[in-house]
């Protein structure tokens, strides 16, 4: 019998645990106003600001942003050079903040492609919060799915080089304990703002059985009010994993 790592059923209308974002819109939000791309990435930051705040006080346990994709290299240069410094700026200023609400801060993706002071600040916001639990926010910056799930594929045969001449061993669990976020449980909750309907190759492996909700709202306009449309949104799904919604009634 093939099987999903996927099993557990979580209960009904809980607010989901974990939430992860595709923070779309930022350069339309900046061309509707006549203002440079680089101006929605900076009120992108408010809008991470607004989001993890609301998620802490939600209850919702792990949050999951895309910054910075694998293809985003691709971008101008000096957007490129803007994101990074955005970045590098948020993890100088934010941390305190982090600390007082006790999030602790992962940044998953391939981090060797970021110039050194970048990948020192990153090292030191992950060990200055890594003691809280109200909150884990991940950020995935030079992410990809793909990049994850090679990654973790190598890092496997690396571990359990046996494994090579024996491939009817290798299941689902085995290899999803190398992905970036195998600590953490998978996705209950995805949203992509700004209109487009595409998972744009984030968390592919982990989404498999996640709720997908899309919205037309630009990141830079999404706060609280739209995180509690979208929680509300899930709340109304029947989450099935395979299952009928008869085996999914006689279980609860
Ligand atoms: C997508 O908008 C957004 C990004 C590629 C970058 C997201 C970055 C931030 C919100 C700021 C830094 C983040 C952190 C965690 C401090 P887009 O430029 O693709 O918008 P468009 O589709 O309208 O062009």
């Amino acid at each position: 019998m093939a099987t999903s790592s996927t099993q557990a059923i979580p209960e009904a209308a809980a607010i989901p645990q974990h939430v992860a974002i595709i923070m779309d819109g930022n350069g339309r939000w900046a061309t509707r106003r006549h203002l440079p791309r680089t101006a929605g990435h900076a009120k992108g930051v408010q809008a991470v600001r607004r989001v993890v705040e609301a998620c802490g006080r939600r209850g919702v346990r792990y949050l999951t942003l895309f910054a910075f994709s694998s293809e985003n290299w691709r971008r101008p240069a000096e957007e490129v050079s803007l994101l990074m410094r955005l970045f590098m700026q948020a993890l100088e200023r934010e941390v305190d903040k982090l600390q007082e609400q006790g999030v602790r801060l992962h940044v998953i993706g391939d981090l060797s492609a970021f110039e050194p002071r970048l990948q020192t600040l990153i090292h030191e916001a992950q060990e200055r919060t890594r003691h809280n639990d109200r909150l884990h926010l991940s950020v995935a910056a030079n992410y990809g799915g793909r990049w994850d799930i090679l990654q973790a594929t190598r890092a496997l045969l690396t571990a359990e080089p046996e494994l090579a001449a024996r491939p009817q061993d290798l299941d689902e669990a085995r290899l999803a304990r190398h992905l970036s976020m195998a600590w953490a449980p998978e996705p209950d909750l995805f949203i992509r703002t700004g209109g487009e309907q595409r998972i744009s190759n984030f968390l592919i492996w982990q989404l498999a059985y996640t709720e997908l909700f899309f919205t037309d709202a630009f990141w830079p306009d999404f706060g609280a009010a739209q995180l509690d449309e979208a929680i509300a949104w899930y709340q109304g799904r029947e989450r099935r994993f395979g299952r009928t919604s008869e085996q999914l009634r006689a279980a609860r």
